[in-house]
């Protein structure tokens, strides 16, 4: 039994085979190949694409899905343990998949379960299923992960989408422009991680001058239910904003990806430039997470 709870709990060429696999499954989306199994959908945390996408993988692999939305229609609102809540389920499905709001509860929920976690998000830690959809969203539309220009924007810090990418993309030999306010930066310890593994990075704060030689631009949301102090929000969540206009001079090639929600951080002008590649990101996490999940079942 095998969970996958941060990106680094796959090696790369578990990464490749996961990404090949979604890759026949975009060719062929409906295949029932997991219709005795029940998975679990748990959101302890607002979700509009993972959780979707996620139910729409399960629906097309014929299997059955069970879970909540809300926690406050569950016993968790009458103060049962995440410890109690996740031996239940584990006992209910063949494979649970969680968000939650604080970091390491999915490993913990992993650590517990008799069955195996997908880590649906985890606060600011990890979200390795975006990745692997941003990993196949990269690859389809460059041809390759290896030796990649890279331009991060937006926040950073609490991104946990950043930081399950970074790491997964330190596989492929890229170089990363990270571009954030100061208090939004990268934290030390991902530094830190690229440090180790010589992998080069600037830290830029200019946006317009500095994607027209970067291959992806992966553009992020300041996300207003990480501050305790309104305030604070307000003055860091307009600070960068793609325009059309910018993206004039940059590569032919180039795409802009974000893992949505997006709130004002992509201007509306930049939806119908043919660079703007987003909302084909988004559903390329079906065919991603139909690979995940049988992987994770032993579905070949
Ligand atoms: N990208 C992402 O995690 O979106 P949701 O929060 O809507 O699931």
């Amino acid at each position: 039994m095998k969970s996958l709870v941060s990106v680094n709990d796959l090696s790369k060429q578990e990464i490749l085979n996961i990404l090949d696999m979604a890759t026949q499954f975009e060719a062929n989306p409906n295949r029932r190949l997991a219709e005795n199994k029940v998975i679990a959908s748990i959101f302890f945390e607002p979700s509009t694409r993972t959780r979707l996408s996620f139910e729409t993988a399960i629906n097309r692999l014929g299997a059955r899905v069970i879970g909540f939305s809300e926690v406050s229609n569950t016993s968790v609102s009458k103060g049962e343990s995440l410890k109690d809540t996740i031996t239940m389920i584990a006992n209910y499905a063949d494979m649970i998949v969680m968000r939650h709001p604080l970091e390491g509860s999915v490993r913990y929920a992993s650590e517990i379960s008799k069955v195996p976690v997908i880590n649906a998000g985890d606060g600011s830690n990890q979200h390795p299923t975006q990745t692997l959809l941003d990993l196949y969203s990269i690859r389809k539309t460059q041809g390759r992960l290896d030796n990649l220009h890279i331009t991060m924007v937006g926040d950073l810090k609490y991104g946990r989408t950043i930081h399950s990418l970074l790491m997964a993309m330190s596989h492929f030999n890229p170089a990363f422009r990270f571009i954030a306010p100061q208090e939004m930066a990268l934290p030390e310890e991902y530094k830190k991680y690229l440090k180790s593994k010589d992998i080069p990075f600037e830290e830029l704060s200019d946006l317009a001058a500095n994607i027209n030689d970067t291959d992806i631009v992966y553009m992020t949301r300041v996300q207003k239910e990480r501050f305790s102090e309104p305030m604070e929000y307000e003055k860091l969540k307009n600070v960068y904003i793609l325009k059309n206009s910018m993206l004039e001079h940059t590569k032919s090639g180039m795409k802009v990806l974000h893992p949505l929600p997006r709130v004002g951080e992509i201007s509306e002008d930049v939806d119908n430039n043919p660079k703007a590649y987003y909302f084909n990101q988004a559903q390329n996490g079906v065919y991603a997470r139909m690979a995940a999940i049988c992987y994770l079942l032993g579905i070949s």
